[in-house]
């Protein structure tokens, strides 16, 4: 694995299964009260531009179980907000923490933290990305199903961040990824590049086809942080775009449903279908915990900085 966790594309299928793997191992150890103080000592900076429950929490919650500890800093009150460069925030910050885990707007300052910091950096959201997700999205799938092997995972809604993300980590760990996305909303150009490659990979603006014998099936708001000027449009251009009964009634009979959270019910799905699978919902926002902490040993247990 690379030094950074910075988006989906940057990590290949062995990379994935190890965190994962390390994941459920953390997983079953906070079951069981066993100590993994694998991070003593060591600080990770919080950056958030945005809005965050689970990151937040979980990240920090995350740190104090590997024996570290987290700072949260809100850009609001960094200089980073009042226009210090990201390459000056990045090189002081890097003489004082172990790590750093940014929410932010553009991808751009995720990857220049890293290409100016000499600690590792962790893309806690972007517009184009939500890896941390993803891989907790992950997880929890391989909880319920055993593997990936023969699965179709449908996504339906905005072509955005978790979008981007569920696509790339989909298809790497060997999973069918069906997309129903309007015109005009699809994913990133540079993920769609990705997914040419795969035969097992459909974008349609067809719900019903889209989620046809689906063994998962995932949805996101359709307006994302940053987007709130847009919601009102969003609502007439998304209508339909809903995980509801119909939809489920030709997925297969054992689909889960999945939500990062947090969620808008009767819009992108309904509250009795969110109720009604809110165990994996739910579950799933735990694994974020469990999946960062692997990333966190991952990337900075044996870093020297
Ligand atoms: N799913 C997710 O990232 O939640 P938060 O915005 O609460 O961190
Ligand atoms: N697409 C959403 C995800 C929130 C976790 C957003 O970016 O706001």
């Amino acid at each position: 694995m690379k030094n950074h966790l910075l988006k989906m594309l940057d990590l290949d299928k062995e990379d994935i299964i190890e965190i994962l793997n390390l994941a459920d191992q953390l997983k079953y150890e906070n079951l069981y009260d066993i100590e993994h103080k694998r991070l003593k000592g060591k600080t990770l900076g919080m950056i958030f531009q945005k809005s965050s429950t689970r990151t937040r929490v979980s990240f920090e919650t995350g740190m104090y179980q590997l024996g570290g500890q987290a700072l949260f800093l809100s850009s609001n009150d960094l200089q980073i907000g009042r226009g210090e460069p990201v390459e000056d925030t990045a090189r002081v910050l890097s003489r004082y923490l172990d790590g750093i885990m940014i929410r932010t707007f553009e991808q751009k300052e995720v990857e220049d933290l890293a290409k100016y910091g000499s600690i590792p950096i962790i893309n806690g959201l972007t517009d184009f990305s939500h890896p941390c997700q993803v891989l907790a999205d992950l997880m929890t799938i391989r909880e319920y199903k055993g593997s990936f092997d023969g699965l179709k995972m449908c996504y339906i809604g905005d072509g955005n961040n978790m979008a981007n993300s569920l696509i790339v980590g989909g298809l790497k760990v060997g999973m069918a990824a069906s997309v129903a996305c309007p015109e005009g909303y699809h994913p990133a150009d540079e993920v769609l590049e990705f997914a040419k490659g795969f035969d097992n990979f459909t974008l349609t603006d067809d719900i019903m086809l889209a989620a046809k014998d689906a063994d998962v099936l995932l949805t996101d708001v359709w307006a994302s942080m940053g987007q709130e000027g847009e919601a009102q449009k969003r609502k007439e251009v998304f209508k339909g775009y809903q995980i509801n009964d119909d939809v489920l009634s030709v997925a297969k009979a054992d689909a889960m449903v999945m939500h990062c959270l947090p969620a808008h019910r009767e819009e992108e799905i309904t509250a009795k279908v969110f109720e009604a699978h809110a165990k994996e919902i739910f579950d799933e926002a735990e694994n974020r915990l469990h999946a960062q902490k692997a990333v966190l040993v991952k990337l900075l247990e044996n870093d020297k900085g």
